[in-house]
């Protein structure tokens, strides 16, 4: 049945809104999906391959391997073992998996939640089964353990649900429906930044003074959660502060940048009602909120100011992309 057959499925990128680091201590924190970014993966039958031969194919990372010569917690390798395993399928028919991106790696997009989900539906299907969300998440957050050390969960959770949520690391996420769209403008620093060293960072930071990170912590939390009650309301004229508030919180738990820094200035002095970094921090991506007219102004703001890329995003209950 499923040899010849391709079967492909793909998952968005995220931003985090408000909330990142705090929410690996149990804070809340504020995700959505960002459609204009996605991952792809593809897996067809490879009939000539032996028995059991699974060749993986990722161009954006020069990857053209044997999932038998992959370290055994290589990411794509555990997404394709776990799902296996999952479905309680020992040995994988000979099959080939692509894998493609439109996501920047290391910038706070998610791609490796994204990458993780897309590998973990299309081989799912390609074995006959349809995950549900819950699972797909739970598979992922597997994978994203191995990567990260401590992830809270939230980056599978808002990709593999596709919708905003507000989410607190071992419970139910909840998801969040915003009465008025807004727009944000996202711009890529262009600096790769592990997630996993500035967790391991701030986690050394809380070590060293537990009160000053934990008062930063609970601050963090109480923006997310007025956040979440004006993104409800629908509103959003007071969001842009809560972002500059967030930012100030970052940069004391120190995963803000210099030039993360600049394009947060650059935002606000463009128009922008609030800018903060989104994820991990060190570089990768910084979030700006706008009105819909001053989007492009603060766009070129960023670029003039250093942002390797941008993107306008509308966030609404059905989230709808505006542009690339
Ligand atoms: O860098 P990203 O996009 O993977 O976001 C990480 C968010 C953190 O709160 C810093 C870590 C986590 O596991 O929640």
């Amino acid at each position: 049945m499923m040899a010849m057959t391709a079967f492909s499925a793909s998952a968005p990128g995220k931003i985090i809104l408000f909330g990142e680091h705090a929410v690996v201590y149990g804070q809340p924190a504020i995700a959505v999906p960002v459609d204009i970014v996605r991952a792809r993966a593809v897996i067809s039958a490879a009939p000539a391959a032996p028995a059991g031969q699974v060749r993986l194919i990722a161009p954006d990372i020069r990857l053209d391997a044997l999932l038998e010569d992959l370290p055994a917690d290589h990411p794509l390798a555990l997404a394709i073992l776990l799902t296996a395993n999952h479905l309680g399928v020992q040995r994988l028919p000979a099959l080939q998996v692509h894998l493609s991106s439109t996501i920047p790696l290391a910038a706070g997009f998610g791609s490796s939640a994204a990458t993780a989900i897309a590998i973990i539906r299309a081989v799912s299907a390609f074995l006959g089964h349809v995950l549900s969300d819950e699972a797909v998440s739970g598979l992922a957050y597997q994978v994203e353990q191995r990567q990260h050390g401590n992830p809270s969960g939230i980056d599978n959770t808002v990709v593999a649900f596709e919708q905003p949520i507000y989410f607190v690391r071992g419970q139910p996420f909840e998801p969040l429906k915003p009465a008025k769209p807004f727009t944000l403008v996202i711009g890529d620093s262009g600096v790769q930044s592990s997630t996993a060293a500035a967790v391991a960072d701030v986690r050394r930071l809380h070590q060293a003074d537990p009160q000053a990170t934990g008062q930063a912590f609970a601050a963090i939390g109480e923006i997310s959660h007025q956040a979440r009650a004006f993104i409800r309301a629908g509103q959003i004229e007071y969001l842009g502060e809560l972002m500059n508030r967030n930012q100030s919180l970052l940069k004391e738990l120190t995963v803000s940048s210099p030039e993360l820094d600049a394009l947060v200035e650059a935002a606000l002095a463009s128009g922008a009602q609030g800018a903060k970094l989104s994820g991990g921090g060190r570089g990768g991506n910084m979030i700006a909120l706008v009105s819909p007219p001053a989007a492009t102004a603060v766009e070129r703001a960023l670029k003039a100011a250093g942002a390797v890329r941008t993107w306008i995003t509308t966030i609404a209950p059905a989230v709808a992309p505006m542009e690339g």
